[in-house]
């Protein structure tokens, strides 16, 4: 569960850079269609990350990573959304980058 939860997010991240660098290019459709797909696997993240935490949802630092996981992911969407519409996305830039280095730490500290 664990090898199926890190390679959903692993894909998303690409898949989060395709749609930023085809929406740059110009190609809206392929970028469309590249976010559909992601958004399918926020929600792999989510449910291969809720199987590993199921059992410790009582431990607060599950909850956190939970949370976080979360987080990040809506970030990855704001990021894609204001990217296509040509709105300002350092602030988020900041935020993905600080979110996503602490639940890399926390994902792997954490003990299972
Ligand atoms: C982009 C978002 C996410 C990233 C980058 C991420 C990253 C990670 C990493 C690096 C691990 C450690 C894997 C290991 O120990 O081998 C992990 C484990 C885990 N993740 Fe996520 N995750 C994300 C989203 C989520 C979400 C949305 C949830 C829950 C709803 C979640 C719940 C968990 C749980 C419960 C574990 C097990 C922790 C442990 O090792 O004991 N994650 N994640």
């Amino acid at each position: 569960m664990t090898h199926a939860h890190i390679s959903t997010w692993a894909i998303a991240l690409i898949l989060f850079v395709v749609v930023l660098i085809l929406t740059k290019a110009g190609k809206a459709k392929g970028a469309k269609i590249t976010s559909m797909v992601l958004r399918l696997f926020y929600i792999l993240i989510v449910v291969t990350g809720l199987q590993l935490g199921w059992g410790w949802i009582t431990n607060g630092q599950y909850v956190l990573k939970m949370v976080l996981g979360i987080v990040v992911i809506g970030l990855m969407e704001m990021i894609a959304v204001r990217t296509r519409k040509g709105k300002p996305t350092v602030v988020f830039w900041v935020l993905f980058i600080v979110a996503l280095a602490y639940i890399l730490h926390l994902g792997f500290s954490l003990p299972m």
